[in-house]
Order: C-alpha cells, then structure tokens, then sequence
C-alpha cells in the first residue's frame, strides 16, 4: 500500500542504483585515476551524487598492467584511510576487472567483487575466441562470471545471438551508464537501449577513470537524464552486493 512516508527514488541523484561495482578509481595502477588528489575528489563526487558503495576493479592484464592482489590491496587501503581522514563516508572496497584474453587461466584465488563474483572483460578489437571455455572454467572454479560492457564490443553489435549465447552460459551482464548517455558513441548507444529493452542486463557501473567520465556522468545524474532513462529498469546492484 501506498504510504505518504514511503522513499522515491529522487530523479536527481543514483541513489537508486546505490553501488558502484566497476570503476577504476584506485592512484597509479592501471589507465584510472593518476594520483590520490584524482581518487579523493571522485570517491568524493560519486558519494555526493548518491553512492553508499564503490568497488573498485582496476584492469589486470597481464601484457599492460600485470595487477596482482599484492598491487592492488595495499593501495586501496592507503585510499581507505585517506577516505575516512577526509570524513568522506562512502563504503570503498576493490576486486579487479580481468582481462580474459585466450590464455587466461581460471586460477582459484581471484579477486571477486564479493562472495564469488568475478568481473571479466574482453578486448573492444576482437573477440576472445574461446570466451564461452574461459567463463565455463570459471563457472567450474565456483565463480559467477559478470561480463563488463557487452554493448561496448562492436564485433557483437551485428550478432545479437552471439549476445543471447554469453547470457545463457550464465554469464551476469554489466551495463557501463555512459553507454546509455552516448558517451562512446551512437551505435554503442543503440546497443546498449537495445539490450535493456530485452532486459538483458543484471548490473550497471560507472567504469570511471578520468575527470570526462566523472563530469558526463555527474551532468545526466544532477539534471535527471540518467533517471529518466534507466532510472526504473531494476539493476540488481544493491540486491547481490549490497
Ligand atoms: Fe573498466
């Protein structure tokens, strides 16, 4: 029943999707953010436009950043600390966004988003030839597969089955939010529109690396653009990591 006191989403902030689970917000170990100063101020920006939680998933790839947990975990916690010094409350955690070229391997041990939930992505040039054997073996170690950006992979864009066959392997799909905004392009755009429409999508993220990514996002979240387009599609963002 409908009561007075009930809490609507407000159009002008991404309460609604609460939790950020892709973002690259961790100083100087992948294409993210350059120095502390950079981390601060977006941690900062993406608390104040409505998120309780951000897990950040640098790139580990092996031929470019050759992240490890060895990387990657005692840099979050010097940010954690800077976080709470600065009195910014937002919860911050990290896994890693894997790159799954052809050799890579399903090792156990890897860093998961939380529980066992792993976030993969491939190359935006060419398909990861055996992708489907890659997210099998994870499946196998006892992960759930998350797949970064479908909507960014152009060589999908023509092939809506090669989509429908990554879904039924039970592969969990990540929006990026600028996909929707236009920020890399139409036919990503389009792909993206498509997708929701056939309520493809489980999950969405900021993939946030840079002051351009945090400005257009910041512009459609304060004006309501972002609300008005997928503000009620029921991401379960907060439902699996909340
Ligand atoms: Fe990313």
């Amino acid at each position: 029943m409908f009561s007075f006191f009930q809490k609507k989403n407000k159009v002008s902030d991404i309460e609604w999707l609460g939790i950020d689970i892709h973002s690259h917000l961790l100083p100087g170990i992948d294409d993210g953010a350059k120095t502390m100063e950079d981390s601060l101020k977006y941690i900062h920006r993406l608390q104040e436009l409505g998120f309780s939680k951000l897990i950040c998933t640098p790139h580990i790839y092996s031929d470019i950043y050759p992240n490890t947990p060895e990387t990657i975990l005692p840099v979050l916690q010097s940010v954690q600390q800077q976080v709470k010094s600065a009195g910014i409350t937002v919860e911050l955690g990290a896994a890693a966004e894997y790159m799954a070229q052809s050799d890579f391997v399903a090792a156990e041990g890897l860093l998961t988003l939380s529980g066992n939930y792993i976030l993969i992505e491939m190359s935006y040039l060419v398909e990861t030839p055996n992708i489907e054997q890659i997210i099998f073996d994870l499946q196998v170690k006892g992960y759930q597969v998350i797949l970064a950006h479908p909507e960014r992979y152009n060589f999908y864009h023509k092939l809506p089955e090669r989509y429908q066959r990554l879904k039924d392997s039970g592969c969990l799909m990540q929006m990026n939010l600028l996909s929707v905004l236009g920020y890399y392009g139409k036919s990503v755009q389009i792909i993206a529109e498509n997708l929701l429409q056939k309520n493809f999508y489980d999950l969405a993220g900021t993939d946030l690396h840079h002051d351009r990514h945090l400005a257009s996002l910041s512009s459609a979240v304060t004006d309501g653009t972002l609300y008005k387009k997928i503000g009620d599609y029921g991401f379960r963002n907060k439902e699996i990591f909340g």
